[in-house]
């Protein structure tokens, strides 16, 4: 088997990465320092990719681009092998990226003062997609049971049953809670938005990277009902660390939805076209990088075990959710007593830690933070030691 790197780091200060520009912004911090903020890796890309790409770009002309029929089988390949659902080539709809896909699905089936329901806390864009347009939140809360949120799934019903409330964004698994939804979990949202006319837009951006012992379910799989009123957004770009590659693909079985879909991308967009590199990345992730991702989820699973139980041996006030899914683990600080902006600053400013400060994912986020903990285990322990002396000095 082969071995891969997930020990390097590529200091990207000045590269033109958002997570270390903004890092530098707020302080002046030490070259050794790494940022756990915005969901991209501190991992070195799989070598099949970078390989592949180089390959590529002495073979080729960047004009361009369309999906090759080698793209649209490895997309389907994957999806089949990986999350067992099988997808026909048509369904396909390529795009710059999720959020995108969403702010488009908003518009396409959705009009102003319609409500959208989201269950929070939750990935903040989704908000951006609801308020921008002039459509109305549907606040759904997740209840915390222990170690991690469940469903309120009377809200959920009551709110689905209002005449106003058109489209669900479903996050799954969930970002910020790190819940992988179940199956039975699917099957209620599924049958309720159905019973109700509520269209789901299932954001599964991070559908491949699932714990161990935890099972994701493609929403749309679970039955052609689901399937018919869905949209499933996908993409490797959490996967394989190619975020900055603008590549996703979003699976719309109905063709109905599919034209209403394509229509109001032409329409905002004028020329939809995609990234000449990013399909090849992302044929060459699906066709050549399982492996490194075997590896990736055993890498995340490490480090979420170091920090859950270094947190809860020396702050057992600091709450750690249990990571199912996602490499985003979960915190609640709420209960050291600190304001969550002096918090942010004080893990930022004293403790060089540079989580999302929770509040920015909703109001139940406030005295959160959430760790990005894709990045070499070695830069685990000394983040830690830097959160224990820093939190020490306070509480
Ligand atoms: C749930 C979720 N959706 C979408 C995105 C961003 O997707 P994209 O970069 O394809 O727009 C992220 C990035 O963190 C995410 O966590």
């Amino acid at each position: 088997m082969k071995h891969y790197d997930f020990d390097t780091v590529i200091k990207r200060y000045g590269t033109g990465s958002y997570k270390w520009d903004e890092m530098t912004k707020v302080s002046n911090v030490g070259k050794d320092v790494i940022p756990f903020s915005v969901a991209d890796m501190e991992l070195v890309n799989p070598p099949e990719i970078i390989d592949g790409l180089k390959d590529f770009l002495n073979h080729s002309v960047l004009g361009y681009a369309q999906p090759t029929d080698a793209y649209i089988n490895a997309v389907q390949n994957w999806i089949l092998r990986r999350h067992n659902w099988k997808i026909e080539p048509e369904w396909i709809k390529d795009g710059p990226g999720v959020i995108n896909a969403f702010f488009t699905a908003v518009k396409a089936f959705t009009k102003e003062g319609d409500g959208v329901m989201l269950m929070t806390p939750v990935y903040y864009p989704m908000y951006y997609a609801i308020e921008r347009n002039n459509r109305v939140l549907v606040d759904n809360k997740l209840i915390v049971c222990g170690d991690h949120y469940e469903i309120d799934f009377d809200d959920f019903e009551q709110k689905a049953k209002d005449p106003n409330t058109k489209m669900l964004i479903l996050c799954s698994p969930h970002n910020p809670t790190g819940r992988v939804w179940t199956n039975e979990e699917l099957q209620r949202i599924g049958r309720i938005c159905i019973d109700n006319n509520v269209i789901v837009v299932s954001d599964e951006i991070h559908n491949d990277i699932i714990m161990p012992g935890y099972k994701h379910t493609v929403f749309a799989s679970i039955c052609d009902d689901f399937a018919q009123n869905s949209i499933t957004c996908t993409s490797p770009s959490k996967t394989f660390n190619i975020a900055g590659l603008q590549t996703a693909n979003m699976i719309i079985p109905s063709k109905e939805l599919r034209d209403i879909y394509w229509k109001e991308i032409c329409t905002t967009e004028g020329n939809p076209k995609c990234n000449i590199l990013g399909l090849e990345a992302c044929r060459l992730a699906y066709e050549k990088c399982e492996e490194w991702l075997e590896q990736l989820i055993k890498l995340i699973d490490t480090n979420q075990k170091i920090v859950s139980d270094f947190v809860k041996k020396e702050f057992p006030q600091i709450k750690v959710f249990r990571l199912e899914g996602t490499y985003l683990l979960w915190m609640d600080f709420s209960e050291l007593g600190i304001e969550c902006r002096e918090l942010s600053r004080i893990l930022k400013e004293e403790a060089h830690l540079f989580f999302d400060d929770g509040y920015i994912f909703g109001e139940q986020g406030a005295g959160f933070e959430r760790w990005n903990l894709a990045c070499p285990t070695k830069y685990i322990y000394p983040a830690l030691e830097r959160l224990k002396t820093t939190l020490r000095r306070h509480i």
